[in-house]
């Protein structure tokens, strides 16, 4: 059992019980574009958004961004939408910003839980509700907390290196894992996930541990580089767990170079088009989907609902280890892709067929049932 989780079925249909009262008083103020319902209050503030990079995930900009637009705009609520690019003074400029320039909500993913930390307090402190999107901020303020359930992401991960192991018969494997950033709540989760997959693999001598290394800021780049290392100091790795589809991509770089790529099964996160490519040409396991457009979805409700200056209920709750709190929560289901459903990240629209099935990969969409 997942400590700190109340699982009460954290889905957004449940989510919308506790955001079902509104009533807001009409005036249509609010920049709604045309064509969108009529807003339903113009004392509907401004909502923030401040997404972390563009570099340590493909998501951020093609999925995030996208989704969260579409959900305030379909609700008639403005919304500036922005990007720290893995900064964190900007990301406190930019926080002023939007404060300065009447948000009534902030929706943050912090690039660490200090700096976030600071952000949300300083909110707080002007009245300004907040939602830590995606990541939580550790002995932070938000008021809400939307995520997945990311030890169930990292279980996930462990499980599939462990199938994909199994399926290639291979035995007492070397497994070395590409953690994500040591700044990032989500990244400690993950490991929670997949080692208590792995560990008790290792304790048994099943399993050998191999090097095990962060990289910080989830950088693609070092990545590499540590890859690099691991495979250097250890040259019989046979297993990869990395934590998302940019490391994972960067450890295949790496196999490639010495044409181990496709014989030792490396994990990753996030169904990218890069990711998922991975896993049709061969050379990557699997990935985690992870639904943003529903994660997009339960933080702009939550968003509106605080603008309007309700409380909304939240399904779950998950207790912040740092200071005890217990946040109100939604945390959303992952699922486990490989290469026989791939096909299920486009038929839920994440991708399109146009960006994943491209040159060689037409083919190898075709066997994997992709239409
Ligand atoms: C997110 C992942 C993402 C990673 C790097 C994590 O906090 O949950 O989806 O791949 O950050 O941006």
């Amino acid at each position: 059992m997942r400590k700190g989780i109340l699982t009460i079925g954290a889905t957004v249909a449940a989510l919308s019980l506790g955001l079902t009262a509104c009533g807001g008083d009409d005036g249509g103020t609010t920049a709604a574009p045309s064509g969108a319902p009529a807003a339903s209050g113009a004392s509907i503030g401004k909502i923030g958004v401040i997404l972390p990079d563009s570099k340590s995930s493909a998501r951020w900009e093609t999925a995030d961004r996208k989704y969260l637009k579409e959900a305030f705009d379909a609700a008639g609520v403005e919304s500036d939408i922005q990007n720290a690019q893995g900064d964190k003074t900007a990301f406190q400029t930019i926080a002023d910003q939007m404060i300065t320039n009447g948000a009534k909500v902030l929706v943050i993913v912090n690039l660490d839980s200090g700096t976030g930390k600071a952000v949300l307090d300083k909110a707080q402190s002007q009245g300004v509700a907040t939602i830590d999107y995606d990541r939580l901020t550790l002995g932070g303020s938000a008021s809400y907390y939307v995520s997945f359930d990311n030890e169930k992401v990292g279980q996930l991960q462990g499980e599939g290196l462990v199938k994909c192991l199994t399926d290639d018969k291979v035995e007492k494997p070397i497994i070395a894992e590409l953690n994500g950033s040591p700044t990032d709540n989500n990244a400690t989760l993950f490991k929670n996930g997949y080692d208590s997959v792995l560990q008790p693999k290792y304790d048994s001598g099943e399993y050998v541990k191999g090097p095990d290394d962060s990289v910080p800021d989830w950088d693609n780049a070092q990545a590499g580089t540590i890859f690099e290392q691991q495979l250097t100091q250890q040259p019989k790795i046979a297993g990869v767990l990395a934590a998302n589809d940019g490391l994972g991509n960067a450890a295949i770089a790496v196999l490639k170079k010495e044409k181990l790529n496709g014989k030792v099964p490396v994990t990753g996160q996030d169904a990218t088009v890069q990711g998922l490519q991975n896993i049709l040409a061969g050379d990557q396991c699997m990935t985690v989907y992870k639904a943003i457009k529903k994660e997009a979805d339960a933080a702009s409700q939550l968003a509106i609902a605080l603008a309007k200056g309700e409380k909304p209920a939240a399904p779950a709750s998950v207790k912040d280890p740092e200071s005890n709190r217990d946040v109100p929560s939604v945390l959303l289901d992952p699922q486990a892709i490989y290469f026989d459903n791939v096909k299920d990240v486009v038929t839920d629209g994440y991708v399109t067929k146009d960006e994943l099935c491209t040159g060689d990969f037409a083919a190898k969409c075709t066997e994997a049932g992709v239409s």
